[in-house]
Parts: C-alpha cells; sequence; structure tokens
C-alpha cells in the first residue's frame, strides 16, 4: 500500500498554506545558495483588520457566495473520471495521475495547477480538465512542468482542449526554460473529434514539433510512460531525451495488437509488440525500466537530480513581509456588479509585502495606478487600472513600463478595464495614438508579465494589460471575473444603432455565459481561476519559476509621437 501522507499539498492551489510555499522556496537549490531560508522566516508583521464599514461587510458577504460555488465547480473538474473507470484504473495496480504527481514532487510543496477548469461545460463534461493536468513542482529542488494525462478520462485521449492545455504547458516551459517532464497514459486522439484536433498549426503535432525544439535549447524532455503511448503519442516518449517505462503496465506502438492483426494479419500481444521490455531491451525506444509507478517516480526524480543548473536572473529579492492588511479582506473590496468601481490601491494594500507602495506618479492619470513594491520578498513593478484609459494613463503606463524594463524589475498587471475613453474631445487629443504607445510597450517589454483579471477585462483595455494575446508569462482569472469584447448591454445598444433585428434579450444572455471566467478557463483564454486571497503566493511563485530565464534587453517598436 502506498501512503500518499507524507508528499506535496498537490491539491488545487486554494488550498495551498503559506507555510507550503515557503517550503517550495526552500527546495530550490537557487535559494538554498543565496540562504534566502534565513529571510523567509524572518519578518512576519501583525496583521490587523483594515476595514469593516457596512458595504465592506456586504460585499464580503456576497462574495462568500463567489467563493462557494468556485470550490464546488472546482472540487467536481479535479475528481478524475467515473468511479468505474476510477476503480478499472486503480485495479491495475496504477496511481491516479494527481497521485502520481503528487509523489513525483518534494515532500509538502505545493503545486501550482494550471487550467484545472479546461473544457469545463464542453462535451457533455465527460472531460474533466480536459482529461490531462499541467503545473509547476518542484522536483529534486528544481522547478519542473509536469505535464499527466488523466486515464480515467476516456483512456486519457486528446480532444481539443486537452491539446491546448498540453501546447501551453510547453509554452510555459519554454519561455521560463523549465524541465518539462511527461507521466504518459494516453489513447492519443480523440477519434471522434479527430478533425478539431489533427492537422492545424497548434494541433497534435504541435506538441512534438515543441519536444524537438526544447530539446534543441538544451530544455530537458523526460517522459514516464505509465501506460498505454499509442500512434502519435507514441512520439512523446520517443522525442524526450530520456524515457521510463513500467514493466507490464507501459506500451508504446504506433499501431496496437488490433491494428496490426487487421493491417497485417499478424498475431502479437501488448507486451510483444511494446511493452517495457521489448522496448528497453530490443528496440531502445525507451531508456530506463522500471517495476512500478512509484519506482518510475524515484527514477525519473533521480535523473533531474544530475541535471545542470540554468543560469537564473538574479534580482535584488528582500525578506518576506506579510502585508499589513489580511488578504482574505479581498473580498469585501470586490463588488460582484462590475459596473461599481474597485479601489486599486486597496487591492494592492493586501497583496504586497508590508503594504508598502512606492506610487509613480500618483498625482498625474489618475485612472491608471502604477509603483513599485514587492511580493513574497521579489521587487515588482504593479500597473492596476482605476478606470477607464485615458492618454495621460495610458502615456504614464508606457514611461512606468519603461522604468521596470530598464530596471529589469517583473511587471504586474491588474485588469479592471472597462477600455479606453471615448468622445470626439479624447479622439482629437489622439487617445488612439498614445493608447497604441501602451501597447506598444506592453508587446516589447522584455520583462515577465503577469496578469490577474481582478474585474472587467473588456475591449481594447485587454490589449492595453497585457490580454492573452500579449504573452504574459502567466494570466489567472478572479472567479467574479469578466472577458468579453464589451458588456453585453453595450453590445445590444450598438447591434441597435446599426440596425440589427436580432433578440437583445438572447444576446445579454450569451454575453452574460460567454464572458464568465469559467467560460474563459474552459477554452484556456487563461491560465486558471485563483481564489483572491491566494493571489499573493500563486504570483510569487510565477515570478519565482520566471527567473529561470534571464530577462532579455529593452528593445521597442516605433512609438507614435
Ligand atoms: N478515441 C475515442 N475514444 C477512445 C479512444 C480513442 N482513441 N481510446 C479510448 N477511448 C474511450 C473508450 O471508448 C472508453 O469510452 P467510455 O468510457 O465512454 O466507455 C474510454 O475511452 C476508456 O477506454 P477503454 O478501452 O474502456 O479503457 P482501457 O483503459 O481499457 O484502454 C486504451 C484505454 C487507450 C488503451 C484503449 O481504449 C485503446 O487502445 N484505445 C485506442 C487507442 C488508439 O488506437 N488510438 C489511436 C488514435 S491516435
Amino acid at each position: 500500500m502506498i501512503s500518499l501522507d507524507s508528499g506535496s499539498c498537490l491539491f488545487p492551489y486554494h488550498r495551498i498554506y503559506d507555510s507550503s510555499v515557503n517550503q517550495y522556496f526552500l527546495q530550490l537549490s537557487y535559494y538554498r545558495q543565496i540562504n534566502l531560508y534565513i529571510l523567509l522566516m524572518s519578518g512576519f508583521t501583525q496583521v490587523h483588520k483594515g476595514n469593516s464599514s457596512a458595504e465592506f461587510n456586504l460585499r464580503a458577504e456576497e462574495y462568500q457566495t463567489v467563493l462557494q460555488e468556485f470550490r464546488q465547480k472546482l472540487a467536481g473538474v479535479s475528481a478524475h473520471g467515473s468511479v468505474a473507470a476510477v476503480e478499472k484504473h486503480r485495479s491495475r495496480g496504477k496511481l491516479l495521475a494527481r497521485e502520481r504527481i503528487n509523489l513525483l514532487v518534494d515532500a509538502q510543496t505545493p503545486f501550482l495547477e494550471l487550467s484545472t477548469f479546461a473544457a469545463y461545460n464542453q462535451y457533455d463534461n465527460a472531460f474533466p480538465s480536459a482529461g490531462i493536468i499541467t503545473g509547476i513542482g518542484v522536483v529534486n529542488g528544481r522547478e519542473c512542468l509536469i505535464i499527466a494525462n488523466d486515464a480515467t478520462v476516456k483512456g486519457g485521449t486528446y480532444i481539443r482542449e486537452t491539446i491546448k492545455k498540453h501546447v501551453r504547458a510547453q509554452e510555459i516551459a519554454r519561455q521560463n526554460k523549465l524541465i518539462c517532464i511527461y507521466l504518459v497514459d494516453s489513447g492519443g486522439i480523440y477519434l471522434p473529434e479527430q478533425a478539431n484536433v489533427f492537422p492545424d498549426r497548434f494541433d497534435f503535432g504541435r506538441v512534438f514539433y515543441n519536444q524537438a525544439r526544447m530539446s534543441a535549447e538544451g530544455i530537458p524532455q523526460l517522459s514516464v510512460v505509465m501506460g498505454s503511448c499509442t500512434a502519435g503519442g507514441a512520439y512523446v516518449p520517443a522525442m524526450s531525451d530520456e524515457t521510463i517505462i513500467v514493466r507490464n503496465q507501459g506500451t508504446i506502438f504506433i499501431g496496437g495488437p488490433p491494428l496490426v492483426l487487421a493491417a497485417t494479419g499478424e498475431e502479437v500481444t501488448s507486451e510483444e509488440l511494446g511493452g517495457a521490455e521489448m522496448h528497453t531491451a530490443i528496440s531502445g525506444v525507451a531508456d530506463h525500466m522500471a517495476e512500478d509507478d512509484v519506482h518510475a517516480l524515484k527514477l525519473c526524480r533521480d535523473i533531474v537530480a544530475g541535471l545542470p543548473i540554468p543560469e537564473k536572473q538574479r534580482l535584488d529579492i528582500q525578506p518576506v513581509r506579510e502585508p499589513l492588511f489580511p488578504m482574505e479582506e479581498l473580498a469585501g473590496l470586490l463588488p460582484t456588479d462590475l459596473k461599481k468601481p474597485i479601489n486599486a490601491h486597496a487591492i494592492i494594500e493586501r497583496l504586497v509585502d508590508g503594504s508598502e507602495f512606492q506610487e509613480f506618479k500618483a498625482n498625474y492619470g489618475k485612472t491608471l495606478v502604477t509603483g513599485f513594491a514587492r511580493i513574497w520578498g521579489f521587487p515588482v513593478g504593479i500597473i492596476a487600472n482605476n478606470s477607464f484609459l485615458t492618454s495621460e494613463s495610458s502615456l504614464k503606463g508606457t514611461h512606468f513600463i519603461q522604468l521596470c524594463v530598464q530596471r529589469k524589475v517583473p511587471l504586474i498587471f491588474l485588469q479592471n478595464i472597462t477600455g479606453f475613453i471615448v468622445g470626439k474631445k479624447y479622439e482629437h487629443q489622439g487617445i488612439v495614438r498614445d493608447g497604441a504607445k501602451l501597447i506598444n510597450a506592453v508587446a516589447n517589454a522584455s520583462v515577465p508579465k503577469f496578469t490577474i483579471v481582478m474585474g472587467g477585462s473588456f475591449g481594447a483595455g485587454n490589449y492595453a494589460m497585457a490580454g492573452r494575446a500579449f504573452d504574459p508569462h502567466f494570466l489567472f482569472m478572479w472567479p467574479h471575473a469578466r472577458i468579453s469584447v464589451m458588456g453585453g448591454e453595450q453590445a445590444a445598444g450598438v447591434l441597435r444603432s446599426i440596425g440589427s433585428n436580432g433578440s437583445t434579450g438572447s444576446l445579454l444572455d450569451e454575453f452574460e455565459e460567454q464572458s464568465s471566467a469559467y467560460y474563459s478557463s474552459s477554452r484556456l483564454w487563461d491560465d486558471g481561476i485563483i481564489e483572491p486571497a491566494d493571489t499573493r503566493k500563486v504570483l510569487a511563485m510565477a515570478i519565482s519559476v520566471s527567473l529561470n530565464r534571464p530577462f532579455g534587453e529593452a528593445s521597442y517598436g516605433v512609438f507614435r509621437m
């Protein structure tokens, strides 16, 4: 019987504890080198309750409903496949995908799981988490990107969102130079969906292209074959730098026994055709044979331990200090009605070390709040919406991004944006020209960018605030957040004004559904939904991950003056 008790805190991030995040940093050899652990243990401040107004209490209460709904949905999508599929899986002596990850990562460290809501509310909810678990964990002191097929979900086969999630995880690995570990247990493409997943640029083939390109860049690619690995999927272990396969359990072949029989008349067992003994002794497709899942994961940990440590981006890291105001208070600051404003300063105070925020241009372009702070000891530059974007606030944002890039300070975008200001006066002043400067700076910023959608994300404001198309290293949404080209009511108004005679009611319903965080996360428009109170921890881990690749040098396009 395998005990998982001593493993990590492998649960969705809303159960990540501060102590486990400390453990995450303690495990990183890089931090051990600079003795940060002494710093991590120091400097905790007395937290005091900051707000108890009637409006605050009401909002906090309303937000509890949002959080309860989120937790319930999260538990649902984190529960693997059907009971029968889980039983069948276990009866074969196999661990579940999340249990495997739990044993792979260092004890008591959190796993930053990504896109848990992939495929949510699609395909009759038959693909929880799109049948694949991705995220970042510490393995023998190294931050690794882990991709694990969930064989209890339709045999671990790939639909469009599975591929998007796999490819997005690889992109994160590439952008942050993270070792990739594939825990393979998949029947390949989900055949009824083949037309949606097979031939296009970012379809299934991209998985193997990425492996080849990352291997060429010196980013280690490791596979552990713990079940099926059929057809195209066979190339995941074959394209890896080193591959482990479990005896009497893992198989790798282009076509399984039924296909071979039909095509050639040859009768052969799975083990003969592509089992562990065959691949480690005869074909050389795999390199190491493991006795079972636990042994395979141990072998993988041993391989990671021997990998060279890459050059890190050095930052001036200071002792960690708690914010002066509890993060749980964020809930009381968030209106569930997005038409009401969110006080950016109050949010920042609850996210940053010591609630200390060195504001830049506090009196200019006040609809955008910019300034320097620290999160878990890391220096950050924060850009937060405090209303729509104006010419002044766009120029201020552009200036601030240049400062951060020059000083090599990571950028945090806190999005709550209805868009750029509209009207004749503002068009004449050149709002588009100034907005273009901000978009240019965001696109070309050579420091890591992290985006949190804390309210609405509408229109071109989404671009200027490092939306998905602007390649932030990570983008997370809060559960009540919304994203769409404009609000439903505005869209209905525009359509009416151009003479469209569609039903306003159904349009509003559509916008309501399609702008929700769950709709976004289901389609991989973000890297996941997180609770506001976990934002600090998630950002700390994300910043740490981004230091695995030295930041680039400043370079911008032509700024329209
Ligand atoms: N496409 C569509 N559905 C598939 C599938 C595929 N490639 N592979 C498995 N499934 C479905 C099964 O129909 C079953 O669905 P259900 O839960 O609705 O009954 C579910 O996944 C589990 O499959 P099952 O065969 O019962 O489980 P298993 O654990 O015994 O075997 C596989 C899993 C993947 C080894 C086996 O299903 C298989 O060999 N599939 C075909 C693989 C293949 O040839 N792929 C080529 C595509 S590139």
